[in-house]
C-alpha cells in the first residue's frame, strides 16, 4: 500500500514538472538555446532602420501596443487583407497611420536565415522591435518575456473597439485599459510612449480650436498654424517637445497644459492621475522603471503558446 501511493506521489511530481517546463508563461530565455543569434539580430535591424529614420523607432513602439490590445500580443495586427483575413491595417486608428511593416518584414527575413528556419514568431518579434526601439532612442531597456505564437486570424472590428482612441476621457480611458487588464499607472506610464513620434492634425484639431481649458492659449495658437481649421488633415505635429528622444518631457508638457491629444492631456486635467503625472514630470528614472514594468505587463497581454497559434513564415499571412 505504501509503496503504491510512493509510486503515484512520484508519477505527481514528474507529471507536475512536465507541465511546468511546458507552462503557458513567456520567459526571456526562450531563444536562448534554439537560436542564439535571434535577438541580436534584431537588435541590429532596429538600430539600423532608427539610424535612417528616428521616427521609426516610434512607430515601431507604436505597432507592438496596437498589436497587443487587439486579442492580445499575436501579431494579428501584420495580416494583410484576404478574402478570409479582415486585417486591422485598414482599422480607425492604424489607416495611414500605423507604420514599420517593411521593418519587420525585414527583420524576420533576416532572423529566420540567422536561426536557419522559421522559429521566432512575428509576435515576438515586434515585442524585441519595440523594447531595441526605446533604447535606441535612449530610453530603459527591460528582459523581454519571449515564446509568443501567431495568430492565424484578425479582426478589424475588434480594432475599431478597442484601440484607445485620442478623443477619450480619462474615465473612459481607464476603463479601456482595465479591460486589458492594465490599470491607471500602466495607462499613465505607457502614455509616457507619447514622449516619441508624430500625429496628424485630424486627431488633435478639436482639442486646438474647441478646448478652452487645460490649454495652453500659446501652444494652441502654434499648433493651429500647422493644422488649419479644414483641410491638412494629415499635417504632423509632434507628441512632445523632443520627438526623437525618450526622456519625460510628455510629462512637464502636460503639466505646462501643452498636451497635443485630448487622451494625453486628460491625465493632467485634475483627475485621479495627476499626481503620477507630477511624478513622472520631475523624476524621468521613476517614470523609466514604470515605464518598462509596464511594457512588460502589456506584452503579456493573451500570448498564444503551446500549440495556439502558428510560427508564421511570412508575417503578412498566415502559413
Ligand atoms: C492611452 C491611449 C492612447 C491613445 C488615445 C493614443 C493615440 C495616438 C494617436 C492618435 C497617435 C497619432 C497617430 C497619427 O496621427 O497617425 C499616436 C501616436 C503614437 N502613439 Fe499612441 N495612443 C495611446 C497610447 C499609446 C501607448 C500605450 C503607446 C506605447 C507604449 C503609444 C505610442 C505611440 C507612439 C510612439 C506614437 C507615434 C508614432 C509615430 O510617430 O509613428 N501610444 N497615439
Amino acid at each position: 500500500m505504501a509503496s503504491q501511493s510512493l509510486f503515484f506521489l512520484h508519477v505527481l511530481a514528474i507529471f507536475s514538472l512536465t507541465s511546468l517546463a511546458f507552462s503557458a508563461s513567456l520567459s526571456p530565455y526562450y531563444y536562448y538555446r534554439i537560436c542564439p543569434k535571434a535577438l541580436p539580430t534584431i537588435k541590429r535591424v532596429v538600430e539600423d532602420a532608427v539610424r535612417q529614420e528616428r521616427r521609426m523607432g516610434a512607430s515601431l513602439l507604436r505597432l507592438h501596443f496596437h498589436d497587443c490590445f487587439v486579442n492580445g500580443c499575436d501579431a494579428s495586427i501584420l495580416l494583410d487583407q484576404t478574402a478570409t483575413i479582415d486585417s486591422e491595417k485598414t482599422a480607425l486608428a492604424n489607416n495611414n497611420s500605423a507604420r514599420g511593416f517593411e521593418v519587420i518584414d525585414r527583420i524576420k527575413s533576416e532572423v529566420d536565415k540567422a536561426c536557419g528556419r522559421p522559429i521566432v514568431s512575428c509576435a515576438d518579434i515586434l515585442a524585441v522591435a519595440a523594447r531595441d526601439s526605446v533604447v535606441a532612442l535612449g530610453g530603459p531597456s527591460w528582459r523581454v518575456p519571449l515564446g509568443r505564437r501567431d495568430s492565424t486570424t484578425a479582426s478589424r472590428a475588434q480594432a475599431n473597439n478597442d484601440i484607445p482612441s485620442p478623443f477619450m476621457d480619462l474615465p473612459s480611458l481607464i476603463n479601456n485599459f482595465k479591460n486589458q487588464g492594465l490599470n491607471q499607472k500602466d495607462l499613465v506610464a505607457l502614455s509616457g510612449g507619447h514622449t516619441l513620434g508624430f500625429a496628424q492634425c485630424f486627431t488633435f484639431r478639436d482639442r486646438i480650436y474647441n478646448d478652452t481649458k487645460n490649454i495652453d492659449s500659446n501652444f494652441a495658437r502654434q499648433r493651429q498654424s500647422s493644422c488649419p481649421r479644414s483641410g491638412g488633415d494629415s499635417n504632423r505635429a509632434p507628441l512632445d517637445p523632443t520627438p526623437a528622444f525618450f526622456d519625460s518631457k510628455y510629462f512637464s508638457n502636460l503639466v505646462a497644459k501643452k498636451g497635443l491629444l485630448r487622451s494625453d492631456q486628460a491625465l493632467f486635467s485634475g483627475g485621479q492621475t495627476g499626481n503620477l503625472v507630477n511624478t513622472y514630470s520631475a523624476n524621468r528614472w521613476i517614470f523609466s522603471k514604470d515605464f518598462a514594468n509596464s511594457m512588460i505587463k502589456m506584452g503579456n497581454i493573451k500570448p498564444l503558446t503551446g500549440s495556439r497559434g502558428q510560427i508564421r513564415v511570412n508575417c503578412r499571412k498566415v502559413n
